[in-house]
């Protein structure tokens, strides 16, 4: 299969390509092309690939391309992992909202709505030129923000799946903590893309989350960032990204004191870079598993081993709602298990959702809706609503300061403004 990955010059590229040689049984690539704008990065990246793909004996044909047409022509799949802007621009997702009294974040809240004003029109600008020269291709969509992205990609009739590594994490974590391998546990995990929580983790048909909760309380808190007590009061493992909302202040006022999360990636990217431009560096360097994005390769290549070979394995993806979560428009985007077989992913009706959850997605999603559209089709209007629809800003004044920072600040990157 020809595989086609779109911001091929990220330096979590190495992960992947580390993830397709191990994974080789799982996942025949013949042909992997990495494409870049960005040519002295996709020049190093591609090179190490190279050296890893070697290294393992892997036969598959590596190329690269500035071009988008050329590289994603007659490809299989094609993996979309952009960010517009860059870490530059992450920083000011994560510290613009702060002036305001909220959260900074890349995904979540007013930061996330600048990524997606800033990202949804480029993939979807992709994603049509994708389907031009490659109308078979599978997009599998790591672009952050992944529901919203998602979203806009199935509204547009593209065939997407959108995925996060969140859920794989936990999977990994949880077989650990259980002594057994991960394939043996199956999550039940529900929400939208960084808004999940896990209410069951199955080992052999049993739900031994009470007893993961009772004995390994300490540990799995420590992992999202929440006092331990949330654990046994909820009875469900909030993501880490519920730390946002569950301590929204106090996140903020660490945020005000400290440097950005952009700042320190910006730093570990740079030492990743002259390791990779390093000809005797043929192995993904340890410094990776400093960022946040553990497990991706894995997810990537098993959920693309179901879409392409026998199919009919369980993976937590972002799909059309489709009365998943019967709160919800069919319509949403929602994270959570589903079958996946090369006709693409099939959710089933999940248990009923308490209303402490239920309130919070339903709330999101919604937002998520006029996030799309602001994105789309812009105007400060559109923007001050869907951060108003936000549970993390809410109020009129707050959306309407935002607004405007938020499209002052954007406005190299937003057609409309
Ligand atoms: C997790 C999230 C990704 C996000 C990443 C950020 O993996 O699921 O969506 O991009 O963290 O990691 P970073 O190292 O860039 O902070
Ligand atoms: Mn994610
Ligand atoms: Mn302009």
């Amino acid at each position: 299969m020809k595989l086609a990955v779109v911001g091929g010059g990220s330096t979590y590229t190495p992960e992947l390509v580390d993830g397709i040689a191990r994974l080789r049984a799982e996942l025949p690539v013949t042909e992997l092309v990495l494409i870049d704008t960005d040519e002295h990065r996709l020049g190093l990246v591609a090179g190490v690939s190279a050296r890893i793909l070697n290294r393992a004996g892997h036969p598959a044909r590596l190329s690269t391309a500035t071009e988008l047409e050329k590289g994603v022509a007659g490809a299989d799949a094609v993996l979309i992992q952009l960010r517009v802007g860059g870490q530059a621009m992450r920083h000011q997702d994560e510290t613009v909202p702060l002036e305001c009294g909220c959260v900074g974040q890349e995904t979540v809240g007013a930061g996330g709505l600048a990524m997606a004003m800033r990202t949804v029109r480029v993939v979807l600008d992709v994603a049509e030129r994708v389907a031009a020269v490659a109308p078979k291709a599978w997009i599998v969509d790591f672009t952050n923000p992944v529901g919203i992205v998602t979203k806009a990609l199935l509204d547009a009739g593209h065939r997407a799946i959108g995925l996060c590594n969140v859920a794989i994490g936990f999977q990994r974590r949880f077989a650990a903590l259980l002594d057994v391998e991960p394939s043996r546990i199956a999550l039940d995990h529900v929400g939208l893309n960084h808004l999940t929580w896990i209410r069951a983790v199955y080992l052999r048909g049993e739900d031994v989350l009470p007893r993961l909760i009772d004995q390994h309380g300490e540990a799995i808190a420590k992992q999202i960032g929440l006092p331990e007590p949330v654990l046994h009061r909820l009875g469900v493992v909030p993501s880490y990204y519920l730390r946002y909302y569950y301590e929204h202040d106090a996140v903020v006022a660490e945020q005000k004191v400290g440097t950005s999360r952009a700042s320190a990636v910006k730093e570990v990217e740079d030492k990743l870079l002259e390791l990779y431009a390093d000809p005797s560096v043929d192995t993904k360097p340890d410094l990776l598993t400093s960022r946040g994005g553990a497990f991706y390769s894995e997810a990537a290549v098993a959920l693309l081993a179901s879409l392409f070979g026998e199919g009919g394995d369980v993976h937590v993806v972002n799909v059309r709602n489709n009365g998943t979560l019967p709160f919800l428009p069919d319509n949403a985007v929602v994270e959570v298990p589903a079958t996946v077989t090369s006709a693409g992913a099939q959710t089933w009706p999940v248990a009923p959702v308490s209303p402490l959850l239920a309130g919070l997605i339903g709330h999101v999603s919604a937002y998520e809706s006029l996030a799309v559209r602001a994105a789309i089709t812009g105007g400060e209007d559109l923007v001050t609503e869907a951060l108003l629809a936000h549970p993390l800003v809410g109020q009129i004044s707050v959306a309407e300061r935002l607004a405007g920072r938020l499209i002052e600040v954007n406005r190299d990157f937003l057609p409309w403004a």
